[in-house]
């Protein structure tokens, strides 16, 4: 297919990124998509950049019924010297395929998927915005496509598809704290389920959780164990990090929790910004405890959307309770700071995580 550039007027675009902070996230998309289909005959096939379009699916599709699905969530940067910069997307493709093999989807060649953002991120580099606080959010999807509702099994044909969101801060509260309520009434995954993988159903089980959360005034839920109602797991568009007695704490990735591209990173550079890193078990009770007595000092949030996002409030069994004077605090920072100074190319990445789309 012949690309003709920049579908939306310049002028259009302009008046939309007049203030890039602002943008709803996930609200508006670029001008063109990436896709790719699958048959069990012909494998993955026909890769192509199109116009941004509506797909056309039967009702009988798999993707309305079983929710056989994958996906990932990345941002494109606009460096201070115009290049674009993508954070670690090798890991994105890794656990993409992770996604795909827990989901019965055919993997997809870490190259290919690799190769695809670059292509469409280089053909719609005009939509990443270059305010600090603002990027191209990347958003890789796998759908089932078969037509048929008779057997649970994998579908025998997909679409791959790519397409791109110019995104401000993920919270309304942007880099100010945010509250989360725990409640043992629900669970986000179980043992031997889906919960390390990146896949709707994970999500869709999350909404009536949030919805009390919002309804009494929480951005989101701090998910517990599904056994016991008593280990701290994540947030569900976050993975969590509490500092207590000066250490960092997480849950460890043991099949329930999303293991995290920004959590992975703050593990590997919390030494080096000057504190010690654990990933354990934390129990509410320890939490509370914690919160109480003055032991844990900051709670934050990591993930791709949210980047890093202060905790300044935890309500649990009808109580609240504050942390750091529900202020953000000096780690949250730090790690912000330095992570987003990476990202954006704004300062030296020892760690070689930084990616140039050529
Ligand atoms: C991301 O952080 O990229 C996610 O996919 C989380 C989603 C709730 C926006």
């Amino acid at each position: 297919m012949e690309i003709e550039k920049d579908l939306l007027p310049p002028e259009e675009l302009k008046t939309l990124f007049s203030d890039p902070m602002k943008l709803e996230f996930g609200k508006t998309f670029t001008d063109y998509m990436f896709t790719m289909e699958y048959t069990r005959k012909e494998g993955w096939k026909d890769p192509k950049i199109e116009p941004y379009h509506p797909l056309v699916l039967d009702p009988a599709t798999m993707m309305f019924h079983y929710s056989q699905t994958a996906f990932e969530g990345q941002k494109a940067y606009k460096s201070p010297k115009d290049e674009i910069l993508l954070f670690r997307p090798q890991e994105n493709a890794r656990r993409m395929n992770r996604s795909l093999k827990r989901m019965c989807i055919p993997e997809i060649s870490e190259e290919l998927f690799l190769q695809a953002e670059c292509e469409l991120l280089t053909l719609e580099k005009r939509w990443i915005p270059t305010q600090k606080g603002t990027s191209l959010y990347v958003r890789p999807t796998v759908i089932p496509t078969e037509a048929i509702v008779g057997p649970i099994r994998p579908s025998d044909e997909y679409l791959f598809f790519i397409i791109l969101s110019p995104v401000g801060p993920f919270f309304k509260e942007g880099f100010n704290p945010v509250g989360l309520l725990a409640d043992k009434a629900y669970s986000r995954a179980a043992s031997g389920g889906t919960g390390e993988a990146k896949t709707g159903g994970n999500y869709a089980g999350s909404i009536a959780a949030s919805q009390v959360a919002s309804n009494k005034g929480y951005s989101q839920v701090l998910w517990l164990d599904a056994k016991e109602h008593r280990y701290i797991e994540e947030v569900g568009a976050m993975n969590i990090f509490f500092v207590l007695d000066d250490r960092l704490v997480t849950p460890p990735l043991m099949g329930t929790i999303l293991p995290g591209v920004t959590r992975k990173s703050v593990l590997e550079m919390a030494g080096d910004l000057g504190i010690e890193a654990e990933e354990r078990l934390i129990s509410i009770d320890e939490l509370i405890g914690g919160i109480t007595s003055g032991r844990v000092t900051e709670i934050f949030g990591t993930g791709t959307a949210a980047v890093i996002s202060p905790v300044g409030r935890i309500s649990y069994d009808e109580e609240e309770y504050v942390v750091n004077n529900n202020e953000t605090g000096y780690w949250a920072k730090k790690f912000f700071d330095t992570l987003t100074g990476i990202q954006y190319g704004e300062l030296e990445d020892k760690y070689g995580w930084v990616y140039e789309v050529e």
